[in-house]
């Protein structure tokens, strides 16, 4: 039978019947990574659920069939976003919302980013803005937690950046809402498990700070440079050029005021409040 009809879709984005009858079939993309697996686990936690991770070898996303075959029969898909370089990551999101609503998946719950914009100078705007439209264009009912820069991965850029105990960033006065993985994967657990709410939900951290006290907190003396020679810098020290265009455009991006919105919806949602900056460097 077709995976609509199975689903008892019956023509129009509201109509899904018989939700929420029974355990629930869950998967999730990216399910064996940081967010990915920690959403498994929560999910998976009171045994109440089928919950079934998918990863680079059970459902690559570049191949639409294993897709398919790995969405087949599941009620809910938390879309945990891919990486990599943009146009791929672009086609792989395609392949990902082809076969969701192919086989009927009756409730997305889409991992996106604060910043998407498709004018944006951070490429991963237009990726997470157009993976947005292409599901909401989908007729998939869904739901949307729209991420904050990851606090793990801005302490991990920090490093990435330093010289000599110094970080060097072209960040000018820009603010940013840092959110802890867990968090995101705690809001994408939460959603998973309720109605879809067909938008949009901001996930940040407690509050914004100024990119330079979040590098001091982390005990680096911070400096102001150049877009150039950050990318530079990134470059010398061994990392790939793609990631130095992508970490560049992303900084251009919360010089622009992209990344600040705080508070955002962690407590509201996990009824628990967002980890902060200093609750991950433990001080
Ligand atoms: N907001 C931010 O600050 C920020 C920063 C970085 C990334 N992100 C986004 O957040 C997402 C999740 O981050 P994360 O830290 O949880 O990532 P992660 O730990 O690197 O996990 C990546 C997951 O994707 C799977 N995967 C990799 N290549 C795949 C492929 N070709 N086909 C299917 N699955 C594949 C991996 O499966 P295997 O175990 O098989 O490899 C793994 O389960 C990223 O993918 C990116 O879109 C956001």
């Amino acid at each position: 039978m077709d995976g609509l009809a199975r689903r008892g879709y019956t023509g129009d984005a509201g109509s899904f019947e018989g939700e929420r009858e029974g355990p629930t079939k869950i998967a999730i993309t990216g399910g064996t990574g940081r967010i990915g697996g920690r959403v498994t686990r929560l999910l998976a936690g009171d045994g109440r659920h089928d919950v079934v991770p998918l990863s680079s070898r059970s459902a690559p996303y570049d191949d639409p069939e294993a897709l398919r075959r790995a969405l087949d029969g599941i009620d809910t898909l938390v879309f945990v976003s891919s990486d990599g370089e943009a146009a791929r990551v672009v086609v792989h999101h395609q392949n990902v919302l082809n076969a969701a609503a192919r086989c009927g998946v009756g409730h997305i719950v889409l991992l996106s980013g604060l910043d998407v914009d498709l004018d944006s100078p951070f490429c991963y705007a237009f990726t997470n803005g157009h993976n947005e439209r292409s599901l909401r264009a989908s007729g998939c009912r869904f739901s949307i937690v729209r991420a904050s820069v990851y606090t793990e991965f801005l302490l991990d850029l920090l490093r990435k950046a330093a010289v000599g105990g110094t970080v060097a960033l072209p960040a000018g006065a820009a603010r940013v809402s840092p959110v802890a993985r867990e968090d995101v994967a705690r809001c994408l657990a939460a959603l998973a498990l309720r109605a879809p709410t067909g938008r949009h939900h901001d996930v940040t951290g407690p509050r914004s700070l100024p990119v330079g006290e979040i590098a001091a907190m982390a005990g680096y003396r911070y400096a102001q440079t150049t877009p150039a020679e950050f990318a530079a810098t990134l470059l010398r020290r061994g990392e790939e050029p793609w990631w130095a265009y992508a970490y560049t455009g992303m900084l251009a991006s919360m010089r622009q005021g992209r990344w600040a919105k705080a508070p955002g919806a962690v407590t509201e949602l996990t009824g628990r409040p967002p980890l902060s900056v200093r609750d991950l460097l433990g001080g």
